[in-house]
């Protein structure tokens, strides 16, 4: 794989930059800019380079051409980053020179690749939505190749999407001479740190809503791993495994043969909570602890219990190498939130120094920075399902493309 960072020799070239500017928004705010942060450092080595830019992204899941997934208000917010006015296509005119240029309008057009390679010449260019394009996850060839027209260089910068075969993602780099930009690079040293490291206890903690995106990961990890500590959803499926009462618990339950089978083949590393929080599941009240399998029917588990939170602190505690993705339960609920907060603090306090960790997926970074612990973290990868997929050993078609 080739690294933009060991490219010295980009001036004047147009770079086309696969940038991952993906945010949760509500409206035109935009809820969390730490995948908009990251893209920054690429931006400014290939401007501080004299490259030429043209920048593609998605946002969200739209159906088509949907307003409200427009990159219109990612691309004003890149423009502040960069200290950039923001101004689109089509109100330009030649007087702008050195700005973020908006191209609201469909690529596929007649003469639209023309008049976006004309506006790269002079500013940075940021195209709408690539997924309002159904070619893009159809990953239609004829589509990647219409968009490597807008460069000479492809530069993909965006990790989170490497798991997915998109035309913007994996087809590219069979037209273009293409190379992993500053963020992909640093989440691979990390990831790859994390694989290769020989700091024994190594530690995993699963949580979250699912199971599905993370049996590879624990099967993978799970061969060098001392314990698998587990939370949330994946936790409540191995309850009902076992049998027990789960109640209307969080639980992906076609999954279940996948947890039979894990806990045949893991046992010994599995580590299940031996108490949990629950609630009524209609309304969240009368909240109580119990064993996992004294649930009632009528109720749902929202949290690991105290005895667990002190279980898990202590292994946590012990370890030299942690990886961590999913809460440990419904942590946006105060009273349902003791399990993840402290496994944060104690996570975090472990890291930089006393053993290295690692944290990934969008809830668990809400929850560390709920605790406003994330800047203690020894990495916090931007990316959910791709960390997942390339920690399980997994050939990513995006980075796969780049080599
Ligand atoms: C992610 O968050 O995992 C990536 O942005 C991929 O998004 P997707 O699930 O919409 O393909």
């Amino acid at each position: 794989m080739k690294f933009l960072s060991s490219q010295q020799n980009l001036s004047g070239k147009t770079v086309l930059l696969r940038a991952d500017l993906d945010a949760p928004r509500e409206g035109n705010k935009i809820l969390d800019d730490s995948r908009i942060k990251a893209s920054v450092p690429t931006i400014k080595y290939l401007i501080d380079q004299g490259a030429k830019i043209v920048i593609v992204s998605k946002n969200g899941r739209p159906k088509g051409w949907q307003e409200e997934y427009t990159l219109k208000p990612i691309a004003e917010y890149i423009a502040k980053l960069l200290s950039k006015n923001f101004v689109s296509a089509k109100e330009y005119s030649d007087q702008y020179f050195n700005e973020v240029v908006f191209f609201e309008g469909d690529i596929t057009k007649e003469g639209a690749v023309g008049e976006v390679k004309k506006l790269s010449q002079k500013n940075i260019v940021i195209l709408e939505n690539i997924r309002f394009y159904k070619q893009e996850e159809e990953a239609s060839p004829v589509f990647a190749k219409q968009l490597s027209s807008l460069g000479e260089i492809f530069v993909n910068d965006a990790f989170a999407m490497m798991h997915r075969n998109e035309a913007s993602v994996s087809l590219i780099p069979k037209y273009l001479p293409s190379f992993a930009g500053l963020n992909v690079e640093k989440e691979l040293n990390a990831l790859n740190k994390l694989l290769t490291l020989k700091a024994d206890p190594f530690i995993v903690i699963i949580g979250g809503a699912k199971i599905s995106d993370k049996v590879g990961a624990i099967k993978n990890l799970g061969k060098s791993a001392e314990h698998v500590l587990v939370g949330g959803g994946p936790a409540n499926l191995f309850f009902l495994a076992q049998g027990f009462e789960i109640g209307e618990s969080l639980c992906e339950k076609q999954e279940l043969d996948v947890a039979k089978d894990l806990m045949r083949n893991y046992k010994q590393k599995l580590v299940l909570p031996v108490d949990v929080v629950v609630a009524k599941a209609k309304d969240h009240t009368q909240a109580r602890v119990c064993k996992p399998d004294q649930v009632l029917k009528d109720e749902a588990i929202l949290d690991i219990g105290p005895q667990t939170t002190l279980f898990f602190s202590k292994i946590v505690k012990a370890s030299k190498k942690m990886v961590w993705n999913g809460p440990m339960g419904l942590f946006e609920e105060k009273q349902f939130s003791h399990g993840t907060m402290s496994l944060a603090l104690i996570f975090a306090a472990r890291c930089k120094g006393y053993a290295y960790g690692v944290v990934g997926g969008g809830d668990t970074l809400d929850a560390l920075n709920k605790a406003k612990v994330l800047d203690q973290i020894d990495f916090v990868s931007t990316a959910g399902g791709a960390t997942l997929d390339f920690l399980a050993g997994e050939n990513l078609p995006g980075l796969k493309a780049l080599e």
